[in-house]
C-alpha cells in the first residue's frame, strides 16, 4: 500500500510524530511511505492511504496551511483511505461551561473540511518549549496562562509520546487495508 502523510509545523513536534507514524507503517510488509511538509507536498492522486496532520497553535484550529492542502485536494481526498491527526497539548480536551473544549473536539472541526470523512483519527500530545516560542507566540502564551492559571510564566511542557503514535499508524493501517 502506497502511504502518503502529509504535515506542516511550526516548531518541529509535529514533523517528529510524522517521522514516528512513518517509522511505524514502513514496518507492514507492502508498505510503501512517504513523508512530506504542506509545501512541497504532492498531490494524493497516486496513493491508497493518506495521512494528514497539523498542530493547534492558534483559534482552535489545526495550522492554515494544512486546511489549505485539505481544501486543495478535497476530491482527490474523498478518493483515498485517510487518516488525521492533530497535535495539541490539550489532548483529553474538558467540559467547560456548556461547551466541550480541546481534545476530540480539535479532530471533529479538523474532520469536517473533508467532502468525504476520514476513517480514522487521533490527538497526539506534542511539546512547549519556551525559550524557542517567537516572541509574538510568548506574549500570546502569557496571556492565556495569566487567564488561566493567574501566572505569566509558561510552563515547559512534553506530551510527546512514540507509543501513541506508533499505536495510532498501526491501527490506521489496519482500517486502511480493510
Ligand atoms: C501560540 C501557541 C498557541 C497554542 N494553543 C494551543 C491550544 O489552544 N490548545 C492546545 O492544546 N495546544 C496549544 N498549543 C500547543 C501546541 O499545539 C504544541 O506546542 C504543539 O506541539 C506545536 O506543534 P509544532 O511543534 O509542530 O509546531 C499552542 C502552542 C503555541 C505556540
Amino acid at each position: 500500500m502506497r502511504c502518503l502523510i502529509v504535515y506542516d509545523t511550526v516548531y518541529g513536534s509535529t514533523a517528529q510524530i510524522a517521522r514516528w507514524i512513518a517509522e511505524r507503517l514502513e514496518g507492514f510488509p507492502g508498505a510503501e511511505v512517504e513523508v512530506a511538509r504542506v509545501g512541497e507536498a504532492p498531490s494524493p492522486e497516486g496513493y491508497e492511504a493518506v495521512l494528514v496532520g497539523g498542530p493547534i497553535h492558534r483559534g482552535d484550529q489545526v495550522l492554515e496551511s494544512v486546511r489549505e492542502y485539505v481544501r486543495e485536494y478535497r476530491e482527490e481526498l474523498a478518493q483515498k483511505a485517510v487518516g488525521i491527526f492533530v497535535v495539541a497539548l490539550d489532548v483529553a480536551g474538558a467540559y467547560f461551561r456548556g461547551r466541550v473544549m480541546g481534545g476530540v473536539e480539535y479532530l471533529r472541526a479538523f474532520a469536517e473540511l473533508f467532502a468525504a470523512p476520514p476513517i480514522y483519527g487521533k490527538v497526539l500530545g506534542g511539546n512547549l518549549v519556551p525559550p524557542r516560542l517567537t516572541s509574538e507566540d510568548r506574549e500570546g502564551l502569557r496571556d492565556f496562562y495569566r487567564r488561566v492559571r493567574a501566572t505569566k510564566d509558561i510552563p515547559y511542557r512534553t506530551a510527546l509520546d512514540q507509543g501513541a503514535a506508533w499505536e495510532f499508524a498501526a491501527r490506521f493501517f489496519h482500517y486502511a487495508s480493510r
